[in-house]
Parts: structure tokens; C-alpha cells; sequence
């Protein structure tokens, strides 16, 4: 069950201060939750206390770490199917793709658990030459200070999860502001880590305006903005003076299907259909373009398109649904006329993209020209695009000719291949042999190009938000 209010927390301790914001069931279109919404005063109050927490965040023994993510582990098993139906509701995200996603924000706290007390250095030989004889040095990491994370709605459990699991284990206190139409997975999380004995100020967790929210780009006391979300983290970037940046913006991500793969298409089918429309393409590695070999091209589409019409939509509570709702009507109300854009162009519309409401059905396009919407932009809904190749190199340069650059996939047998395509596609990450969507916690995960800046992945992420420390000691 989900609560009716839900508070916020300012330097560890909940705030009833109002109810000012809605939460809506993306299914139903009716309030499900009210959150009380932090303001600038309460930003100024949650940055000034993560300033304080910083000198006891870093007296916080690694031990002492660890059994903060401990209790969250243990914690979120006890509650997870509450955190669950948190994200069906406030996300539209259907329940199987909800549960999916609480177990991967176990998966992200106990791996931080574990890298918690794994944080540390090294020596280093200084003595390269006679000038530095008798020299030793040593380095280890020392923890970054205050953080700021601003996160997005589509993975409104995990991509919180890959900012304050690190941020925990790291020693950096932190206030976060969770996306403002999927605030309750977040809300929930800083509930329970109100039951643990993190230093106070290590952690505030604030629904905000986007204008409230201006210090956590901007104040010098923050060391380091997170952020996921859209093309606007460039913005933040350029706002954001002295402190380090990580950027994780999206992409329209591809997946190469290469002329070996006749044997197994409808294994290969089956990923992409699941990489292209789970949680209705609402994932910066959704497929969103397919690069099929021209001798199996008609076989892939005629299969991708059935098994497509056969995708269960609607109400994401269903145990059987596969496609919710979108996070609003605007946002499907804008992919519909991608769409239709693409289609005036000269695309070919195999299967799907009519519009009720936030609801948009599986959309499969081909012949889409280069210069449409849906060929150079994030379309972040249930689309994908069809294209045929002959040369695999030629497929290679097609990836790259986007100004995005996350993840991609590739579908063939071939090991020289395989290793082309690492090397040659400028991207943060290469999976052979299933889609781009794939990801594990614990794998460094970001972009280059317009995509982003800096991993995440638990200890890519520590990296960030830690500082080397160098000690040198002559005999
Ligand atoms: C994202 O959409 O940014 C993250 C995808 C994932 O964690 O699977």
C-alpha cells in the first residue's frame, strides 16, 4: 500500500512541511500521493548541512558505510513489493518491469556494500631516477565532499540508486532531487535511510522546481554534480562553475544485426523487441534504430512486426502487460507527430503508433528519412526504426553518424567483427550479441558525444566522487 503524503527529508529527517505536490497514477490520470516540495530555502538549509556533514561523512568508517547499505538491502527485500507498486503507479511502469527494477536496486546498494570496503590505493616507485632516491609514494582515495544528484522519471528507483549507493560508500554527503512526476520510489528510499546512523546532513532528498533547484548546479559548496536526464545537463555543465560534472543524457541507441544470424531470428526477434518496447521505450538505451543485413532483412521485419501487434498494452498493475502508459500525454502527443513526421517524409509505418492519451502503441517504422526526428533525436517512447545494410563497416559508420554515442549492439558470430565494432563505434559501451539495452550495475555505464560525461556503475562512479591523495615520505 502507498501512503497518502509522503514528507521530504532535510539533513536526514522528514519534513511534513506541505502538500504542494501531486503525484499522479500514470494509468488512471488521478492523484495517487501527495509530497511536501522543498523550496529555496530549504535548498539552502539541505546544502549548508551536507557542508557539515562533510568533515563527519569523511570520519565514517568504511565498516560503518557498508552497514548503511546493509540495512538498505535488507530494507528494500522487506518492502519491495511497496517500492514496486510505487513505481507502477508514479511511473506507469508495468509491474514485471517494476519488480525488475527493485531488484536491480538491490543489486546497486549491495554492490556499493561491497565496494564500500574496497576503496584504496596504491604504492608508487618513486624512485625513477637518482634525483629521487630514498623517495616513497603512496596514494589513496579521499572522499569528494558534498554532491548534488538530479535524477529522471524513468528509473525513478535506480538511477537514485546509482548516485546515493556510491555517494554512501564514498563518504559524500549529498542532497538529491528526484524527478518531480516519479518522486515516491525516491521518498521511500530516504525513509529508510533515516533509520540509519549516517551523520546528520549526510543526506536530503527534495522534490524542487527546476528554479529552486538552481544551487544544486550552481553553489561552490556542492564538489560534484550528477545528473540524468536530457540534453539540458550541457546547460548545468556550463552553469556550473568549479565543481566536477557527470552527465548521463540518452542517446538513440542501435542495434546491428548481422547477414550470420539467420539461424537464430527469432531469439534475436525477441531481445529487440524487448530492448525497443519495455517500459515503453522509456529507457536512454531503449533500440531505437535496427540495422538489419539485406539478405535477412524481410524475414526480421515480417517477424518484429507480428510479434509486436501480439505486445499486451494497458493497465501496468496487469500481471500480463508489456506497454504501459508514457510519463505524460505531452510526451506521447510529441513521438505521435515524430511519427507522422517521419511517416510525410516517406517512412513506412509497419505496426502501431496510435495515440490515446499517454498511451501510444508499439510503433515499427521503415524508409525513414535521415534527416527526420526519429532518425537523429531520443525519441524515449515505444518506437523503432528499420534500416538494411550490406556492408558491415558501412553498418558500423551508420551507428556512428549520430550525434549521441551510450550504448549499441551487435547480433553477430564473428569475433573479428566483434572486436571491430568495440573499436570502431564511438560509444560509452558494446554488447555483443543482445541489445544495447543490456546493463548490469556494476559495469561502467555512460556515454560520449552528446550522451554524457563520466561512468556510473558503483565504483566508476566512487571514482568520481572521491579525490586521490598522494603522500610522499623520503627516508
Ligand atoms: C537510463 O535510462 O538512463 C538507464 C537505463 C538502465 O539503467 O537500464
Amino acid at each position: 500500500m502507498l501512503a497518502d503524503t509522503y514528507p521530504y527529508y532535510l539533513a536526514n529527517r522528514p519534513v511534513a512541511a506541505n502538500a504542494a505536490l501531486d503525484v499522479l497514477d500514470k494509468y488512471s490520470g488521478e492523484v495517487a500521493a501527495r509530497c511536501a516540495m522543498g523550496d529555496a530555502a530549504a535548498v539552502e538549509a539541505a546544502i549548508a548541512a551536507a557542508a557539515r556533514a562533510a568533515g563527519p561523512m569523511r570520519a565514517f568508517r568504511p565498516y560503518q558505510r557498508q552497514a548503511v547499505l546493509d540495512h538498505c538491502v535488507a530494507r528494500f527485500r522487506q518492502r519491495a513489493e511497496e517500492l514496486a507498486l510505487a513505481l507502477c503507479v508514479e511511473a506507469g511502469k508495468p509491474i514485471r518491469d517494476a519488480r525488475g527494477e527493485v531488484a536491480r536496486l538491490i543489486e546497486t546498494f549491495r554492490v556499493a556494500s561491497e565496494e564500500a570496503v574496497r576503496i584504496g590505493g596504491e604504492t608508487i616507485n618513486l624512485e625513477i631516477s637518482a634525483r629521487t632516491r630514498g623517495y616513497r609514494g603512496f596514494w589513496k582515495r579521499v572522499p569528494l565532499g558534498p554532491c548534488s544528484f538530479i535524477t529522471p522519471f524513468n528509473f525513478p528507483l535506480n538511477l537514485v540508486a546509482h548516485k546515493v549507493a556510491p555517494a554512501i560508500a564514498a563518504g559524500c554527503p549529498f542532497v538529491l532531487k528526484p524527478a518531480a512526476k516519479t518522486p515516491l520510489g525516491a521518498l521511500i528510499v530516504g525513509e529508510i535511510l533515516a533509520e540509519t546512523d549516517l551523520p546528520e546532513g549526510a543526506f536530503s532528498i527534495l522534490p524542487l522546481s527546476n528554479e529552486d533547484a538552481a544551487p544544486l548546479i550552481e553553489d561552490e559548496r556542492i564538489r560534484l554534480l550528477s545528473f540524468t536526464g536530457g540534453l539540458v545537463g550541457w546547460d548545468f555543465k556550463a552553469r556550473a562553475g568549479k565543481k566536477k560534472v557527470t552527465l548521463e543524457l540518452g542517446g538513440n541507441a542501435a542495434c546491428i544485426v548481422d547477414g550470420d544470424q539467420a539461424g537464430r531470428l527469432d531469439a534475436v526477434v525477441e531481445r529487440l523487441v524487448f530492448g525497443a518496447f519495455y517500459q515503453s521505450g522509456q529507457s536512454c538505451i531503449s533500440v531505437q534504430r535496427i540495422l538489419a543485413h539485406a539478405s535477412l532483412y524481410g524475414t526480421l521485419r515480417d517477424r518484429l512486426v507480428e510479434r509486436v501487434a501480439g505486445l499486451v498494452a494497458g493497465d501496468p498493475r496487469n500481471e500480463e502487460t508489456f506497454i504501459g502508459p508514457m510519463i505524460d500525454e505531452a510526451a506521447a502527443e510529441r513521438l505521435e507527430g515524430w511519427i507522422r513526421a517521419a511517416v510525410q517524409g516517406g517512412a513506412r509505418l509497419l505496426a502501431g503508433g496510435e495515440r490515446r492519451r499517454n498511451m501510444l502503441t508499439p510503433a515499427v517504422l521503415e524508409d525513414v528519412p535521415g534527416d527526420a526526428e526519429l532518425a537523429r533525436q531520443e525519441a524515449f517512447g515505444p518506437v523503432v526504426v528499420l534500416e538494411r545494410f550490406d556492408d558491415f563497416d558501412d553498418a558500423l559508420a551508420r551507428v556512428n553518424a549520430s550525434d549521441f554515442g551510450l550504448q549499441a549492439g551487435v547480433f553477430t558470430n564473428d569475433l573479428g567483427r566483434s572486436m571491430r565494432a568495440w573499436d570502431e563505434l564511438e560509444v560509452g559501451g558494446v554488447v555483443i550479441n543482445d541489445v544495447p539495452s543490456f546493463r548490469v550495475d556494476n559495469m561502467p555505464y555512460g556515454g560520449v558525444k552528446d550522451s554524457g560525461l563520466g561512468r556510473e556503475g558503483v565504483r566508476y562512479a566512487i571514482e568520481d566522487m572521491s579525490e586521490t591523495r598522494l603522500l610522499v615520505v623520503r627516508d
